[in-house]
């Protein structure tokens, strides 16, 4: 057990597939895996273990920010031996010629501040995504039919964001999305040699002001969690 995380030792499983939301992780838990069983309850932050195709997965709740990621992928990481975290989420588009629906695979995650700031001070580090994870995933994707975004990602800490001159020139500078977790993931993917991906559907349109109705929210979600799963074990 950790400070946040109440499972067993063994109760976690090498490969985590991290949504934001700890009831869309029990949902992928009870609709994709076999013998999924409850290891975390604290704080309301769920996490299950059981098999797809054989191989134990877990999937376990992140919290919405990077603060909150961070405390429980440390933990995972560093008290559970996790060897690879794949994000499943939804971002805010950035681009005009990537729709809701979308699906973006974060090859980098451009922030201004994460939990690592104080860390790596003067230097720009270039967080970026596993290659193994992110070639299985466009992999994954395709074979479903789907073309997906691959590109940089921005991991915002804000979600109600007060500067608008700065995703002004995210949009300028390629930017494919905005989320809030990605950055800090692919830093402690780095600092601890393990493999990271982040996986998102756009569900909110920072140029069109669009946005997903709750139905089709699901539906990606699904899909998410099938290309996670596939890129993760192909
Ligand atoms: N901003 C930040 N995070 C998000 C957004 C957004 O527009 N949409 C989904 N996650």
């Amino acid at each position: 057990m950790t400070i946040h995380i109440g499972a067993k030792p063994g109760e976690i499983a090498e490969t985590v597939l991290m949504p934001g939301d700890p009831l869309r992780a029990k949902w992928a838990a009870e609709t994709f895996l076999e013998d999924a069983k409850c290891v975390n309850q604290v704080r309301g932050m769920l996490g299950f273990t059981g098999t797809w195709r054989g191989h134990r997965v877990t999937i376990h709740g992140s919290g919405m920010g990077m603060p909150s990621l961070s405390i429980y992928a440390n933990e995972l990481i560093r008290d559970y031996g996790a060897q690879t975290l794949i994000r499943i989420g939804s971002c805010g588009a950035m681009q005009q010629h990537v729709r809701l629906r979308n699906l973006i695979l974060a090859m980098t995650a451009s922030s201004v501040s994460t939990p690592s700031t104080g860390i790596f001070r003067e230097l720009n580090f270039a967080p970026c995504a596993d290659w193994g994870l992110l070639r299985a995933a466009v992999t994954a994707a395709e074979a479903r039919g789907i073309a997906p975004h691959v590109g940089g990602i921005y991991s915002a800490d804000v979600f109600y964001d007060e500067r608008p001159d700065l995703n002004e020139m995210m949009t300028r500078h390629g930017i494919l999305g905005v989320e809030m977790e990605a950055a800090e993931l692919y830093n402690l993917a780095a600092r601890h040699n393990i493999r990271a991906l982040a996986v998102l559907t756009v569900s909110d349109h920072l140029l069109t002001h669009e946005a997903l109705p709750a139905g089709d929210r699901e539906r990606s979600f699904g899909e998410m969690v099938e290309i996670a799963l596939a890129a993760a074990f192909p």
